[in-house]
């Protein structure tokens, strides 16, 4: 569907609308579409996978799954969640306003707080509530907010709800967001603040912007600023703290989200931020109050992972010697990437509208990968999206490249 059929499909009657999108997918499924595919056993660097048009479940090699730190299925990991089923069982049976916050919730904010540099934490069931946390439980309508253009749909949808006043802007064009903030302030109402928000390492290509100056112009300009740095624990940071550990930054943003879902291999998220502003989400932000405390397995393996992370630093440097080598080994082969910083890399190509095409191939031939599509992103920025694990070996990345090379010919698209 191109923009103009879809622009066109929103202004369709409900009814009509639900049948036009349900034949449209029906079209897609009979194409081979992707989305959807069952995995079986647990996350690792091999699984296997069934896509909607098959029965059985293949073996894959895994290039798609944010578990960098191959943490997800870790012998410690399983033994400090089963421990702690025994002792506290699964659910916490409310919601933090009533009954569902425990000790065990509030260590582990104490300790995500730490590990941010700030003063306090709230934990939230995923980066998606804990995005919509900071949205609804600090801005009302008088305030602004200014967010990277390609800021992730959770944050989109938030301000959306919130009914927040927004302008967007492009972070890596810093000279002209500092130069809409005047206009920004006249236009906006008496004792409106100003929010901004960013991605750390940024989730579609793994690159970083100019933080530093970001919160430079930012705190110049009295603008609260948020880092939603989802990609960034684990992959960053001489131990693992993320993209401002990383940029010797740590602290310097006024609140900051991390998900626990990719590096740590778990779920959940959290806020994290000074005394005040905690004291705002806890008490007023209704994503934090009003759904349910993480499940105590859950708890029991963010903490378990973080064990991990702080134990064994090397995990870090092997994940960046492993995407190093298979950058070098892509590059070498002639394929136009992003040398990003963590684990994510973007494979473009210039035959457009073929990577659909291209990973439907490398599925079957046993290679799992992502794609980043239209309108997700541009039509000419359409990629393939290759996420390297710290437990890939050697063998196995020269195995995916191998098997990108392949089908990228068979496509005519090397
Ligand atoms: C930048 C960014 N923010 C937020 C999220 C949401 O995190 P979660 O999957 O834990 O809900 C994601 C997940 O992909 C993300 O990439």
């Amino acid at each position: 569907m191109d923009f103009r059929e879809l622009i066109e499909l929103e202004r369709k009657p409900f009814k009509e609308r639900v049948k036009l999108q349900y034949s449209t997918y029906l079209k897609e499924v009979e194409k081979g579409f992707m989305i959807g595919r069952q995995g079986s056993g647990p996350v690792d660097v091999r699984m296997q996978y069934k896509d909607l048009h098959s029965d059985t479940f293949n073996d894959v090699l895994v290039f798609g799954s944010n578990s960098y730190l191959g943490l997800a299925n870790h012998p410690y990991v399983k033994s400090k969640v089963v421990e702690a089923v025994e002792k506290y069982g699964i659910g916490t049976g409310g919601s933090p306003a009533f009954s569902g916050y425990t000790k065990q919730h509030r260590d582990l904010e104490k300790r995500l707080a730490a590990l941010a540099g700030h003063e306090d934490a709230v934990l939230l069931p995923s980066g998606y509530m804990a995005n919509l946390c900071w949205v609804n439980g600090l801005m009302n309508r008088n305030d602004i907010i200014i967010y990277d253009q390609n800021s992730h749909a959770s944050v989109i949808n938030a301000i959306k709800m919130t009914n927040v006043p927004f302008f967007t802007f492009d972070p890596e064009r810093l000279d002209e967001f500092e130069k809409m903030l005047p206009k920004i302030r006249e236009r906006s109402k008496p004792g409106a603040q100003i929010f901004s928000t960013v991605e750390g390492v940024r989730s579609t290509d793994g690159t970083i912007i100019d933080l530093k100056r970001y919160i430079e112009i930012c705190r110049a300009n009295d603008i609260v600023t948020i880092l939603d740095d989802a990609h960034g624990v684990g992959t960053l940071g001489r131990t693992g703290k993320g993209t401002l550990e990383h940029l010797d930054l740590l602290g310097q943003v006024d609140l900051r989200m991390s998900t626990c879902s990719k590096s740590l291999g778990a779920q959940g998220a959290f806020v994290s931020g000074s005394n005040e502003y905690i004291f705002m989400l806890r008490n007023f932000s209704y994503p934090y109050l009003f759904t349910s405390g993480l499940a105590q397995p859950t708890i029991a393996a963010i903490s378990a992972a973080l064990d991990v992370m702080e134990r064994e630093p090397e995990r870090i440097e092997r994940l960046h010697d492993n995407v190093r080598y298979m950058q070098d080994k892509l590059e070498t082969e002639g394929f136009n990437i992003i040398r990003g910083q963590s684990g994510i890399i973007p494979i473009f190509f210039e035959k457009l509208g073929i990577v659909g095409n291209i990973n439907r191939r490398l599925f079957e031939r046993g290679l799992f990968a992502n794609i980043m599509e239209y309108p997700m992103v541009p039509p000419d920025k359409e990629r393939l999206r290759i996420s390297v694990m710290t437990s890939h070996s050697r063998d196995e990345i020269d195995q995916a490249v191998k098997l990108i090379v392949e089908v990228a010919r068979e496509f005519e698209a090397l």
